[in-house]
């Protein structure tokens, strides 16, 4: 495949993107135009990756009438149960010393956010957020302190190392070197971003983080304006991939204030994304996603390499959206 000339425009307008020509190239598996897929509107939910089931809870949650924030957190809970499912949850890939840590956090459309970071032995961490936000003075915990406040709030101990994860990283000790394979290895966060029937916003993000970290490594997806941000002003965005990229341009708060400014979800993910590849020559080595969703129920996405796919209820459908790239290798 020959390489399109998206770096060379990057680097020529300084800010980002030239967005002229990339504003529709978001197509969906089926090559709905985008032009279609910005005039339906009505209860959406999106999410990160083709995890068809966790946004179709989500999005028949929000045609019930449930709030936002509710059916974020029951479509996020369908990965977090999902065994097979190894950077979110119970089966999550564990640190680098066997220990399985999960990350997340919430948002809902007051402004309100909670968020638990390196918790070991809870599944729901996203609900566990949730808890934080609603139930304490603070924002964020972390560790033990937001393992034993878990168990007061009635959550249920339980093993999230699984055998085959268990097994995985034992062949990962024996080998030498560590590689993160892109879009398989080191990114399946799940974000999600809802916006309900009374046009209300609220997001959720979840993970085990990057497979075989360091212990007491936390990446973004708990870090408010980071991995998720809301404003139900304006709209929502979430990342996934890399943790440590997304935390050093602040990516998701970024894209809900670049369409605050008058961007579409699009044209803002995509700026997000050079962001990162214009400070970063390193950016062939690893994965990025963002998606984004605004008041209309309008989203868009964007992401460095191929291979990263989008979930997107709305009107009653579901439907996996594989957006353009930034990185196209000669093949
Ligand atoms: N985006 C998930 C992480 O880097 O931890």
């Amino acid at each position: 495949m020959e390489r399109r000339n998206f770096i060379k425009k990057a680097t020529l307008t300084g800010v980002g993107l030239a967005v002229g020509t990339s504003l529709s190239r978001c197509t969906d598996v089926k090559n709905q135009s985008n032009q279609q897929q910005n005039l339906t509107k009505g209860p959406t939910a999106i999410c990160t990756w083709r995890f068809t089931k966790a946004n179709a809870v989500a999005g028949k949650a929000l045609m019930q009438g449930k709030s936002a924030l509710d059916a974020a957190i029951e479509g996020v809970q369908v990965e977090e149960d999902n065994l097979k499912n190894t950077t979110v949850g119970k089966g999550g890939a564990p640190d680098r010393d066997g220990n399985v840590t999960l990350d997340a956090c919430v948002m809902n459309p007051k402004g309100d956010c909670g968020a638990v970071a390196c918790v070991e032995n809870i599944t729901h961490v996203a609900a566990l957020a949730r808890k934080v936000m609603e139930e304490t003075p603070h924002v964020m915990l972390a560790g033990k302190g937001a393992e034993d406040f878990a168990y007061s709030q009635g959550f249920k101990k339980e093993e999230l190392l699984t055998q085959s994860s268990k097994s995985a990283w034992q062949t990962w000790k024996k080998s030498s070197k560590y590689n993160p394979i892109i879009n398989i290895e080191n990114h399946d966060t799940i974000g999600m971003l809802t916006l309900d029937e009374k046009g209300d916003i609220a997001g959720a993000c979840s993970t085990s983080g990057l497979s075989y970290k360091m212990r007491g490594r936390v990446g973004d997806s708990p870090i408010i304006g980071a991995g998720l941000f809301i404003d139900n002003q304006v709209g929502g965005a979430v990342a996934t991939g890399m943790g440590e990229e997304v935390l050093k341009t602040v990516g998701s708060f970024l894209i809900v204030e670049l369409m605050r400014n008058g961007k579409t979800p699009q044209e803002a993910c995509e700026e997000a994304i050079a962001r990162i590849v214009n400070k970063n020559q390193q950016y062939k080595a690893f994965q990025i996603a963002y998606i984004a969703m605004d008041k209309q129920g309008n989203t868009g996405a964007y992401c460095i390499h191929e291979g990263f796919t989008y979930m997107k209820y709305q009107n009653g459908e579901n439907i996996a959206i594989s957006p353009d790239y930034y990185y196209h290798p000669k093949s």
